[in-house]
């Protein structure tokens, strides 16, 4: 695993946490300001309130409290009214709104901007089919710059800032159409569990997740889409060029074919060839996941795995056959960039040099992230009443 994670970078030692979401504003202002226009029927509020007290509050809160890996059950759940039909109860609906009558839930959502004014069935110009995402610290903004020209105006941008600075990006054009994020001093993988759920990055077809030092010279990414289609890749990444050592064959550009699902390896590193690193993976810099592929990955992540290392070792337990689904795409490549600023991330600990610091938590959250795993299947292989297969480690 050679790449570090980028996202911990921050001069200020600051702890305190800030969330700026930019372009929500708008749209949340533009709710209100709806909300309060007076054409609105009242008696639809009337509705709405006359449900509101029969909310079971108590479940909710009881669920909040977990704090990691709580189990969340999803149960269907029986009407609290039984013989009450002029109420509504689903229990097909997502969790927690089956008060609703189904025709009314909208359960997805994306990052589409809208007006604050005219009619709403005006406001979007274009639908984007894909998004991207980039973890970025505002020193790498020239390279930044340089990768979004590569995605066309069908991508949706995000920005997840993880040094503060929002504001500044504005000196580029695109930067006023790009949904920008702002929480100090968080990784990418942080980040991604946060913001970017499967129901709220549903309109998306593929979701890049990228970290912000990759050289995209010979990349473009609808190129780099009609071949990950062509070869039913739901996982996948860019070729590496490879500038300097790479730590896994797998990732390493071939310059003699469009995609490869396999590679050799150092000898013993792959008792298994269709599993990793000889297939089935792809690594964590550069990731591409189809929409049903992330939805799977995105409840996987756990919310200490930030830095997240292990998780793609783990991502072919999304997809089946993974050695099928599962590849790089060498016609369009990226080349990893080596930073400078990788060095002086976190901050001393223990002893340990900030980098090292880094270093042993990435690894740290590792071991635990492939101990749950472990346990989870094993609970899992038992509570059907079938022995474990030998489960290996990630
Ligand atoms: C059904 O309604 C009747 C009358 O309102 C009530 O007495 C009864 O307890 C209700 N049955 C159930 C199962 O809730
Ligand atoms: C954007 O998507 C449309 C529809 O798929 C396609 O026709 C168009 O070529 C795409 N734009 C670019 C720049 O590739």
């Amino acid at each position: 695993m050679g790449n570090l994670p980028r996202s911990v970078v921050s001069r200020k030692p600051t702890d305190t946490m800030r969330i700026i979401l930019t372009s929500f504003a708008g749209v949340l202002f533009g709710f209100f300001i709806g909300v309060s226009f007076p054409t609105l029927s009242l008696t639809k509020f009337n509705l709405s309130s006359s449900l509101l007290p029969e909310a079971d509050l108590s479940k909710l809160e009881g669920e909040k409290t977990g704090i990691l890996n709580v189990p969340v059950s999803n149960a269907p759940t029986e009407s609290p009214h039984l013989n009450d039909t002029s109420k509504i109860w689903v229990s097909s609906n997502p969790r927690g709104a089956e008060r609703l009558a189904p025709k009314i839930i909208a359960a997805e959502s994306d990052f589409y901007l809208h007006k604050l004014w005219g009619n709403p069935s005006e406001d979007l110009t274009s639908r984007p089919r894909y998004l991207v995402t980039f973890t970025v610290g505002y020193d790498q903004r020239n390279n930044i710059d340089a990768a979004v020209k590569k995605f066309s105006e069908n991508f949706t941008i995000v920005l997840f800032h993880y040094d503060g600075r929002t504001t500044e990006w504005d000196e580029f054009e695109w930067s006023k159409r790009a949904i920008h994020i702002s929480a100090r001093k968080q990784t990418k993988w942080w980040y991604a569990k946060r913001f970017l759920h499967p129901d709220i990055v549903a309109a998306y077809d593929y979701i890049f997740i990228w970290d912000e030092d990759l050289g995209v010279e010979n990349f473009d990414a609808e190129e780099y889409l009609k071949l990950a289609r062509k070869h039913g890749l739901e996982i996948s990444q860019p070729g590496l060029e490879p500038n300097r050592k790479i730590t896994w064959q797998m990732t390493k550009r071939r310059d003699d074919r469009e995609v490869h699902k396999e590679t050799e390896e150092k000898p013993g590193r792959c008792p298994d060839p269709h599993l990793p690193p000889c297939a089935a993976f792809i690594e964590i810099m550069a990731p591409v996941f189809s929409r049903d592929a992330w939805r799977c990955i995105w409840h996987m992540i756990q919310n200490d795995l930030v830095h997240g290392w292990g998780i793609d070792f783990a991502l072919r337990k999304c997809v089946e056959p993974a050695h099928e689904k599962i590849g790089v795409v060498d016609a369009q490549w990226v080349v990893h960039q080596s930073l400078p600023s990788l060095g002086s991330q976190g901050e001393k600990y223990e002893g340990h040099s900030p980098w090292r610091a880094v270093r042993l938590r990435c690894r740290k959250e590792w071991f635990i992230f492939d101990d749950r795993m472990k346990k989870a299947e094993r609970a899992y292989f038992s509570s059907m009443g079938i022995d474990p297969p030998k489960l290996k480690s990630l």
